[in-house]
């Protein structure tokens, strides 16, 4: 089956085969068995076996956003309210979710969970990772990687989110049972292990020690870090060749150094900044610029998670980068496509050039740098996801 889009007044494929043309205006594209088949001008747009007009609209490549934690029960509002009232965001709040989460059943999780992420498909995200971390036990580590997996491929093991009320006494048992018996069982449902580093949960010593054991089980890495505090992570994510690290909102110059270094020639450590989790924990933002001034990779991911920002709106992260991070438009839409590719180290989806996976959207907005300029507006019509209409 082949698809054609007709009538794009402006589409951004973002193609990395043709790096000084982003932007193309008056084209088509066609799809043909879940790929990008043809990109070029509209009048020249071959016949297919299906058609969508978009009426001038501008067509941008779906959404990567390449951090969440979508399994969870039960929600935060109360701590959001004192946080706006003037309360720190801390890690602590974690271990309510954690209650929850293992209180519920697995049609409840299930349940919430394909909500959520038809909530996010709907805002343009065509693909998503989902970490575990609200269930630190063995079976509900378990549990909840079984239900990620049921929603996408990319699924990160993060039995490392904070240590549980039960090992409270005993931190050194909880990272044995993380680097052991849980990483053990979970890691046929990851590709992915993390560790939060933060002074409310790991220290960088704990972190290197489950990084490297989920390498040996096959995971590739990544890492929450600087979200509080410069606090070694970055250095430690660069080090072991980590595929992203995320939050970056305090940094040194020597971590901001050891990105750039390690994005030249590709294939590096991804800065990935998550400014919903600043909108709603009051936190000063992470600067985009220094970053992307130094030539370091950045992601734009929405972090979505019932404690510091239930988000998963793509569209006000691109906004809030382009208010707040210094990102230009198209240096946000670019790191919300691409750069979520690059932070999960896919070259098939992030941008709509020739072989990638048919994931587009469709604006109601003649520009997509309306995505920023008119913020909190559904500007999303319509998403294809492998030339599909996602549900
Ligand atoms: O990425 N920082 C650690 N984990 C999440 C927050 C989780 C929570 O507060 O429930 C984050 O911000
Ligand atoms: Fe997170």
């Amino acid at each position: 089956m082949s698809l054609v889009i007709a009538n794009i007044g402006q589409l951004v494929t973002l193609d990395p085969a043709e790096p000084e043309r982003p932007i193309r205006s008056d084209a088509a594209l066609v799809i043909e068995a879940g790929r990008v088949a043809w990109v070029g001008a509209a009048a020249e747009a071959p016949a297919a076996d299906s058609r969508i007009d978009a009426e001038g609209a501008a067509v941008i490549p779906g959404f990567v956003d390449s951090h969440s934690h979508l399994v969870f029960a039960g929600d935060r509002v109360d701590e959001f309210e004192a946080r706006m009232a003037g309360r720190p965001y801390t890690a602590g709040g974690i271990r309510t979710t954690v209650a929850a989460t293992r209180a519920a059943s697995d049609d409840e999780l299930r349940a919430r969970l394909h909500h959520l992420v038809g909530q996010a498909r709907a805002q343009g995200t065509t693909t998503l990772e989902i970490k575990s971390g609200y269930g630190l036990t063995v079976a509900d580590e378990v549990r909840s990687l079984r239900l990620a997996r049921e929603v996408t491929a990319e699924t990160t093991f993060l039995g490392a989110h904070v240590v549980p009320a039960e090992f409270t006494d005993d931190r050194a048992a909880y990272v044995d049972l993380v680097c052991g018996d849980m990483l053990t069982a979970c890691a046929p449902y990851a590709r992915w292990v993390d560790v939060f580093i933060d002074s409310g949960a790991f220290a960088v010593d704990d972190a290197r020690r489950i990084l490297l054991a989920g390498r040996d089980a096959g995971l590739g890495l990544r890492v929450h870090a600087g979200q509080l505090a410069a606090d070694g992570g970055v250095a430690l994510a660069v080090e072991l060749g980590a595929a992203s690290v995320d939050h970056c909102t305090f940094l040194t110059d020597s971590d901001v150094e050891a990105l750039a270094e390690s994005a030249r020639g590709g294939g590096g450590t991804v800065a990935t900044l998550l400014p919903l989790v600043e909108f709603s924990t009051k936190q000063p933002y992470p600067d985009a610029r220094r970053l992307l001034d130094a030539g370091a990779a950045v992601a734009l991911a929405s972090d979505g998670n019932p404690g510091s920002n239930f988000s998963t709106s793509m569209p006000l992260a691109i906004a809030l980068a382009v208010r707040e991070l210094g990102m230009t438009p198209l240096e946000a839409l670019a790191a919300a496509t691409r750069g979520g590719a690059q932070a999960l180290r896919r070259a098939d989806v992030g941008h709509l050039g020739v072989g990638a996976r048919g994931d587009a959207v469709i604006l109601d907005a003649p520009d997509f740098r309306h995505l920023a300029y008119r913020p909190g507006v559904p500007l999303v019509r319509r998403v294809l996801v492998g030339g599909e209409a996602a549900q």
